[in-house]
């Protein structure tokens, strides 16, 4: 089995589930026949969980909002970490509580363990964007990155991206795009039209390998986390056909089957003005 293509769920309409010491969690997609998995982990101001020696998966996390202490390492605002599987689990405490997003590795995915897979410690707000090495069919995005891992072996990249405002074209039509590899976004802020919707702060997708997708463009301006499974290097195909500019497109998310009703509702946030 492999993880189903959702695009995109905002993520504000994924009801929590509460675990062991007020732990709270959201699953966003997930292979059902193994640990690979994102989600997103609220930990409750005083939590604290021992270090365990038994083996956990390997584990990509990003902190979404707060601080918390993972080992001996104080993860703040946009700490990025990766942990190789088949380690031991460290301890986590935090005083002030943490939102923190979570990228599960399969347990036994064997470029995600602890011979081969090195651990990773960035704090990513500190790290020079590129601006370098964008492709000129995403010229009107202008955008940035950060790339904060290079799986081994080729088998997924892990990096941030942001877009400047009006990322939009002059023209009314683009192409759109396929990749031999997944590629999966959660936005940590601003705003990006998709042909399925205005993917806004907390907007969610998981796209599976040769699925047509975009054009893409952003009126405000965004900044996402994204993750490339399969491939270290992002590949596009462009179709010769174009599609219009999907700016005022009704939200009409793919979800997969089983999926709660909720996740299905148009999401609107508070007025800014
Ligand atoms: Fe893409």
């Amino acid at each position: 089995m492999a993880r189903p293509h959702i695009e995109f769920v905002q993520t504000q309409n994924v009801d929590w589930s509460i675990g062991a010491n007020g732990l709270a969690e959201k699953v966003l997609n997930a292979d059902p026949q193994s640990t690979d998995a994102t989600l997103i982990l609220r930990y409750p101001a005083g939590y604290s969980a021992p270090a365990r020696n038994d083996a956990m998966p390997a584990e990509e996390y990003f902190v979404l909002e707060g601080s918390i202490a993972i080992g001996s390492r104080i993860c703040g605002l946009h700490a990025y970490g990766f942990l190789p599987g088949g380690a031991d689990t460290p301890a986590r405490a935090t005083k002030d509580g943490a939102t923190v997003l979570i990228f599960r590795h399969a347990e036994g995915d064997t470029n995600s363990l602890a011979d081969i897979a090195e651990r990773v410690e960035i704090d990513t707000p500190n790290m020079p964007w590129d601006v370098s090495t964008y492709d000129p069919k995403l010229n009107h995005l202008r955008l940035a990155r950060k790339v904060l891992r290079l799986g081994p072996n080729d088998s997924c990249r892990t990096f941030l991206l942001a877009g400047m405002p009006h990322g939009t074209p002059e023209d009314s039509e683009l192409p759109a795009e396929t990749h031999d590899h997944c590629e999966e976004m959660f936005m940590i802020s601003g705003s990006m039209w998709a042909p399925e919707g205005l993917m806004q702060p907390g907007a969610y997708f998981f796209r599976p390998p040769n699925i047509v997708h975009g054009p893409h463009v952003s009126e405000y301006g965004f900044f996402q986390i994204m993750r490339s499974p399969m491939a270290n290097r992002i590949v596009t195909h462009w179709s010769d056909e174009t599609r219009p500019i999907p700016i005022g497109s009704a939200y009409a998310p793919i979800l997969p089957e089983g999926t709660p009703e909720s996740w299905a509702r148009p999401w609107s946030p508070a007025p800014n003005f």
